[in-house]
C-alpha cells in the first residue's frame, strides 16, 4: 500500500484551478475572516497556507496588507495572476523567513490538518517570533473526539492522491499555545454546514472550530 505524500501541497498541484474555482462555505469564511479583523491592530497580515488566496485577497480588500504563503506553485500561480495587490511567496508554512516582529496578524484557514503533531509546537514558536507585541493569531480547522488524523485516498477525486490530514484538538493546540507563550487564547466552535455533511468529515466526527492567541 502507498504511504501518503510526505509533501501535502504536492496534492493540490493538479487540482489547483478546480479548487479554486469552487466556494465552499462564503458564511463561514466570512465569519472567520471578521472574527480575525476584530482582534487586529494594524495592518501587516500572513496568511498561510494560501491556497488560491480568495480570504487573503478580502482581507486585502478590508485594508490590510497581505503577504500570502504556500509551497504550491500552481496555488501561488492563480493568486498572483487573480490578485495582483497581494504578495504571494512560496514559503513553508511550518518555517516562514521573516524578521522577529514582522506582522501584526496571522491567519489560516484550513492549512494546519497537513502540520504533524511533531511539528506544531515549532511552527506556533515561529509565529509568535514573526508577530509584533499584541500581535494575533488566528486559525480555522477540524477536530473530532473521535480520532487524531486520518488518511485521504483520493484527494481533489484523484485515485492514489493519498494525503494525510491531522486532526489537532482543540484543547491540544490551546495548551501548546500556552506552552510557547501565546495568551488571551479564544477557541470558538465554528458552524459549517458544508464540511459537516461531507461524507469522510461525518464519518470521522470532525467538527470545526477557530482558535486565536495573541503575543504578549
Ligand atoms: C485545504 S488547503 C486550504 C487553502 C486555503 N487556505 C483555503 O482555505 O481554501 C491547504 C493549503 O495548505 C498548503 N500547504 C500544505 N502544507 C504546507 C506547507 N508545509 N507549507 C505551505 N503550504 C502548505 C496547501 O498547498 C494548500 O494550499
Amino acid at each position: 500500500m502507498s504511504q501518503p505524500n510526505d509533501k501535502p501541497y504536492l496534492a493540490y498541484e493538479s487540482i489547483a484551478e478546480d479548487y479554486a474555482s469552487e466556494q465552499d462555505d462564503p458564511k463561514m469564511r466570512d465569519r472567520c475572516r471578521t472574527m480575525f479583523l476584530d482582534l487586529l491592530r494594524g495592518k501587516r497580515v500572513l496568511e498561510l497556507g494560501c491556497g488560491p488566496g480568495h480570504d487573503g485577497a478580502k482581507l486585502q480588500e478590508a485594508g490590510c496588507n497581505v503577504t500570502s504563503i504556500d509551497l504550491c506553485e500552481s496555488f501561488l500561480e492563480y493568486g498572483r495572476r487573480t490578485y495582483p495587490n497581494v504578495d504571494f511567496q512560496c514559503m513553508d508554512i511550518e518555517d516562514p523567513s521573516f524578521e522577529s516582529n514582522t506582522f501584526d496578524g496571522i491567519f489560516g484557514m484550513a492549512c494546519f490538518c497537513h502540520v504533524p503533531k511533531e511539528n506544531v509546537k515549532k511552527a506556533l514558536g515561529n509565529y509568535l517570533d514573526i508577530l509584533q507585541t499584541g500581535g494575533s493569531l488566528f486559525l480555522c480547522h477540524g477536530d473530532s473526539e473521535q480520532v487524531d488524523g486520518y488518511v485521504v485516498d483520493d484527494w481533489g477525486g484523484i485515485e492514489g492522491n493519498k494525503v494525510e490530514i491531522f486532526c489537532h484538538h482543540r484543547d491540544v493546540l490551546k495548551t501548546s499555545l500556552e506552552e510557547v507563550g501565546f495568551d488571551e487564547i479564544q477557541v470558538t466552535h465554528i458552524d459549517c454546514p458544508f464540511y459537516e455533511e461531507m461524507p469522510r468529515l461525518k464519518k470521522n466526527g470532525i467538527r470545526m472550530y477557530a482558535i486565536s492567541a495573541k503575543k504578549p
